[in-house]
């Protein structure tokens, strides 16, 4: 783990919270977006999830051979995480960080996926952070989400086409959001999923 980006010993407000939540947290279970579409991955390449927690995601891209960074506020979740790959004999750079748009680096990703975790402020960053042709896997809580689990903020949930709007310079692969269409009892209805793709420059039409 890396890049502490705050005195040592002192937790900022954020680290907190979530360490408190990760506590007694287990592993969860790899995204939709992902299970569902992960023939879409490239076969090599680099990989972020972003504010990871524990991680579920980042293990999955790590399993498929790419080469896996995951960020997060919380300390206790990526030592978790570690632990989780150690047992798996998997190799995830994690680094402990508050997620600035700054943190993240140009051109540098050919996956980048976030799920649960939504800071408008990132969006021109983390589309920045794409190489050309790289992915984004994106699914998380809509505000006309059916059940309480998830954030109440409105500020923290997708208004209707939300992710298509944020993301509109990248090409839609995957875009689903059902709101309350139809047979409620069946599919995902508390979350928006989206795939885009990073135009490269020299192809785009
Ligand atoms: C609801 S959890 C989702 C975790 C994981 N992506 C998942 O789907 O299971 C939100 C995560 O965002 C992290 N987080 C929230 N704000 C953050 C920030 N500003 N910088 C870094 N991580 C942050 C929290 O530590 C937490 O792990």
């Amino acid at each position: 783990m890396s890049n502490r980006n705050k005195a040592e010993g002192e937790l900022v407000p954020i680290e907190k919270k979530w360490n408190q939540i990760y506590k007694h947290s287990l592993l969860t279970v790899t995204s939709k977006i992902l299970l569902e579409n992960s023939f879409l991955l490239p076969k090599q390449g680099k990989a972020l999830d972003l504010a990871c927690g524990l991680g579920s995601n980042a293990l999955f891209l790590a399993e498929q051979g790419l080469d896996t960074y995951a960020w997060d506020a919380s300390s206790i979740a990526l030592n978790k995480l570690h632990f989780f790959a150690f047992n798996k004999n998997l190799n995830i750079h994690t680094k402990q960080v508050i997620i600035e748009p700054n943190t993240l680096p140009k051109e540098s990703f050919d996956v980048i996926i976030i799920t649960r975790f939504l800071d408008r402020s990132l969006t021109n960053a983390i589309m920045e952070s794409l190489k050309p042709e790289g992915l984004l896997f994106y699914q998380t809580y809509v505000r006309e989400k059916l059940d309480p689990s998830g954030p109440k903020n409105p500020a923290y949930l997708l208004a209707r086409n939300e992710l298509l709007q944020l993301f509109q310079p990248l090409k839609v692969v995957v875009y689903r959001e059902n709101s309350i269409i139809g047979n409620v009892e069946c599919g995902e209805r508390n979350e928006a999923l989206f795939i885009g793709q990073k135009y490269d420059k020299k192809f785009s039409p």
